[in-house]
C-alpha cells in the first residue's frame, strides 16, 4: 500500500488543492492531508476548523476512505515518516512554486532518501489560485466564488 502525504497550510482549502488531492488520489492507496501547524503564521481558521472544513469539501468523493485530515508539528519529512508513506505530494502552480518546491524536494531527499516527492502540475484553471490571494480578496470585498467551494466562501465570509 503506497501512503503519500499532502502537506500545506489550506488556510483556507481552495478548488486548486482540491483539484490536487484528488489526482493524488488516482495514483496513491492512500492520501494524508498534512496540515502544518505554524503559530506566526496569521490563519484565517484554526487547524479544528481546517480539519472540519477539508473533511466537508471531500465527504461528495468516492474514495472518501482513502483520505485522512491529521495536523503536524516539524519536519514533513519526519511526519511522513511517522505515517509510514513513501510519497510527498506537491502541486506546482508555476516556477515560483517550482523553485521553491525544488529546493525543498532535494533537501528532503537528502533527510530521508526513502520518501520522494512528487509534482502534480496544476491545471490551468487553477494555477492562479493562492490561499492568501484568496483571503485578501476577500477582506476587501471582492468575489471569491471562483477559487473555493461556496460553503467555504460562507465560512471566509463569517470570518471577516
Ligand atoms: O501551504 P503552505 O503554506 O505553502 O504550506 C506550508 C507547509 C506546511 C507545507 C510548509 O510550511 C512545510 O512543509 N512545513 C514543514 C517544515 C519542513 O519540513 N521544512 C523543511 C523543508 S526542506
Amino acid at each position: 500500500m503506497t501512503i503519500g502525504v499532502y502537506p500545506g497550510s489550506f488556510d483556507p482549502f481552495t478548488l486548486g488543492h482540491r483539484d490536487i488531492l484528488l489526482r493524488s488520489l488516482k495514483i496513491l492507496d492512500k492520501v494524508i492531508v498534512a496540515i502544518g501547524i505554524n503559530h506566526e503564521k496569521d490563519n484565517m481558521f484554526s487547524v479544528e476548523e481546517r480539519i472540519n472544513i477539508i473533511t466537508n469539501e471531500i465527504n461528495d468523493i468516492d474514495n472518501i476512505s482513502n483520505v485522512e485530515i491529521k495536523p503536524f508539528k516539524g519536519l514533513i519529512i519526519d511526519f511522513a515518516s511517522e505515517m509510514k508513506a513513501t510519497v510527498l505530494i506537491k502541486g506546482v502552480r508555476g516556477p515560483v512554486d517550482y523553485d521553491y518546491e525544488l529546493q525543498m524536494a532535494g533537501m528532503n531527499s537528502v533527510m530521508n532518501p526513502n520518501i520522494e516527492t512528487i509534482f502534480l502540475i496544476s491545471k490551468p484553471e487553477y494555477s492562479f489560485i493562492s490561499s492568501s490571494l484568496v483571503k485578501q480578496i476577500a477582506n476587501m470585498g471582492g468575489n471569491i466564488s471562483k477559487f473555493v467551494s461556496p460553503r467555504i466562501e460562507e465560512s471566509i465570509k463569517e470570518k471577516i
